[in-house]
């Protein structure tokens, strides 16, 4: 008796704590959607970090293209989601936190499939929905957007379920309920399914670094908490997953950021002052990067 009263009071807290630390984020990323979507990924919209080849840490140089960065790592996404389970016709595939569901268009496209892409941001679902081919026939298979948060998967995506893969790029580090997000993905996939993740990683409290690091990282994006790698790997070990595979890739985050930071700069210089709020943020990361305060992880599993 007393334990089903805590675990109705611990849903209310947890419910309540979603509407509290959620909603910023929500109204951040409305307000946002059309600045990222000029400035970010000119090629495909999208809103992940890149990932860069041929470099060496020791010798890790800005200047090669953004654009070409972001298309890795969207392959990335597909090369893992397959080494695990081949994609085909027949695949359900979801995108958690998919922004303008960049990634998940591609997929639906080359593989004639089902794909489905979840965003608490009414303003990137209304961009998903403008760029993004949903006609469900022929090759481009079927994509359909819905507006929710990842916290509450479960219940905002399980009428599509089985699923086949799942992933989400960027995006997990905002939701509240990290576990509630992973048990639903667990619950949602077929036995075997996969699942790839690519996200914000900090390797030191938010109470370690100094309060101007704290404003870039954080604040400014209205991010609450993140998991450690380890916190990461514990959590989708326990959700019912096996680890397949599990990286961190600081350096292609640097790159990303230190390529953006121009850029950004260069729009700022029309006057916008949006523009430069983003280019100080983006040489915040590089310095949390520099600092060991911050990095990018990519994990693959298979639901057990
Ligand atoms: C950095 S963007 C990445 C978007 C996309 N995954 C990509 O790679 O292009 C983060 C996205 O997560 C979404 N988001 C933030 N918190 C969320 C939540 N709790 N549930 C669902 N989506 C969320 C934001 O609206 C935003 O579109």
């Amino acid at each position: 008796m007393t334990t089903q009263v805590q675990s109705v009071t611990d849903r209310q807290a947890i419910s309540s704590g979603i509407d509290a630390v959620e909603a910023p984020v929500r109204a951040f990323f409305d307000q946002y959607a059309d600045y990222y979507e000029r400035s970010w990924d000119m090629r495909e919209h999208g809103l992940s970090v890149g990932m860069f080849e041929n470099y060496a840490e020791a010798d890790a140089e800005p200047g090669q293209d953004l654009e070409d960065a972001y298309q890795r790592s969207r392959e990335h996404v597909v090369d893992l989601l397959q080494r695990i389970r081949p994609l085909g016709a027949n695949s359900r595939v979801l995108d958690v936190c998919c922004g303008t569901g960049a990634t998940l268009s591609q997929i639906a496209e080359r593989y004639a499939c089902m794909g489905l892409g979840v965003d608490i941001s009414s303003a990137q679902i209304r961009h998903a929905k403008r760029l993004r081919n949903q006609c469900g026939k022929g090759g481009c298979g079927q994509l359909v957007f819905k507006e929710g948060s990842a916290s509450m998967i479960s219940a905002v995506a399980g009428d599509t379920a089985p699923l086949t893969h799942v992933f989400s790029q960027e995006g997990l580090l905002f939701a509240h309920d990290k576990r509630g997000a992973m048990q639903g993905i667990c619950d949602l996939l077929e036995v075997g399914g996969a699942l790839v993740i690519s996200d914000f990683v900090p390797q030191m409290s938010k109470q370690e670094l100094d309060a101007s690091l704290r404003a870039r990282v954080y604040e400014d994006v209205k991010w609450a908490a993140g998991l450690s790698f380890g916190q990461y790997l514990a959590l989708i070990n326990r959700s019912g997953f096996e680890v397949v595979q599990a990286e961190l890739r600081p350096v292609d985050m640097r790159m990303t950021y230190q390529e953006l930071v121009p850029r950004t700069r260069a729009l700022a210089a029309a006057g916008d002052e949006t523009y430069a709020f983003l280019a100080r943020r983006y040489a915040g990361i590089v310095r949390a990067v520099d600092d060991g305060a911050l990095s990018w992880g990519w994990f693959a599993a298979r639901k057990r």
